[in-house]
């Protein structure tokens, strides 16, 4: 599995913002077509993203493209200008505003036949789904087993405050009035299921505060102590303090290893199946939750 702690929105009408990006060390950048270009320049951006996909260098990173929704008339230009211009050098394409199965079988289907066109590998190319608005939620299920190709479910924050009319402006933070527990709560728990349960990553949205980069990691880490994998960054100063968020601390990490390598001990040459670790008991639901952290402490480079 591809690590996504840090996945970094670039618009691609912005050449200087695609050029700085492949400097900076997020796990995942994504070449944006979406909201954060304008109606105007969306068909130049389609030609920025390409040329910067095939020229620019994106070792070491995973690279995704986001088209436009499929209520627009932009959606089916995006993917073939990108897909036959350098689908070969693309990994993932992310589908906004996704509301029912049926627009990630069209998408699956599309790519499918670009692929066979150009004489790609066919199926290579994932799907990023976002979920941003109510009815998506509802179908996330459904959207979350709809195409092999599937790899994450994004929460889109902003757009989907928008669509229930939660009263707040300030994207990520809890709504001026709510006092008791956290608004987003049930929304994250419903995503991570949804993932899980089809095996897919699960990735936190936007922070737009920019600045505020303790802002950031309270929020990141709110996901993060779900089980989030990743959040998107929209600024470079957020880069770190995500790769950092999404990664256990190195003394969790070491305690991972610990359990394990006892664990291992204790079963295998004593036979026995639930252990003591100094005053901690281990069985086989602690190893599985030590593998969770070793996975992701050993991917860190921990
Ligand atoms: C991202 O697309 C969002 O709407 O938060
Ligand atoms: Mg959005």
């Amino acid at each position: 599995m591809r690590s996504r702690r840090s996945i970094l929105a670039v618009p691609a009408s912005n050449p200087r913002f695609l050029e700085k990006a492949q400097t900076l060390p997020a796990d995942e950048v994504f070449l944006d077509l979406e909201d954060s270009v304008a109606p105007l320049a969306k068909e130049e951006a389609r030609g920025n993203a390409v040329t910067a996909l095939r020229e620019g260098d994106w070792s070491g990173k995973t690279v995704a493209v986001r088209v436009n929704d499929l209520t627009t008339q932009w959606t089916y230009r995006d993917v073939i200008e990108v897909v036959e211009g350098a689908g070969d050098r693309l990994d993932c394409l992310i589908m906004p505003k996704v509301q029912d199965p049926t627009e990630v079988v069209w998408l699956d289907t599309l790519l499918t036949q670009i692929e066979k066109t150009m004489g790609y590998e066919v199926g290579r190319i994932g799907i990023e789904a976002q979920i941003e608005n109510a009815r998506g939620l509802v179908n996330v299920d459904a959207i979350a087993g709809s195409s092999p190709r599937l790899e994450a479910l994004v929460f889109g924050p902003a757009d989907f405050m928008a669509s229930i009319n939660m009263r707040t402006l300030v994207v990520g933070e809890q709504p001026p009035g709510y006092t008791e527990g956290d608004a987003y709560h049930y929304i994250l728990m419903r995503l991570l299921m949804a993932a899980r349960s089809h095996d897919l990553q699960v990735i936190d949205g936007p922070y737009l505060q920019i600045k505020d980069v303790e802002g950031y990691r309270r929020v990141a880490a709110r996901a993060a102590a779900l089980g989030f994998d990743g959040k998107w960054v929209l600024h470079p100063l957020q880069v770190d303090a995500a790769n950092e968020v999404f990664s256990p601390s190195q003394e969790d990490y070491d305690h991972a290893e610990l359990i394990l390598e006892a664990y291992e001990h204790y079963t295998t040459v004593e036979r026995r199946g639930a252990v003591m670790l100094g005053d901690e008991m281990i069985d086989e639901a602690s190893r599985k939750m030590a593998l969770v952290v070793a996975a992701k402490g050993r991917a860190a480079g921990l």
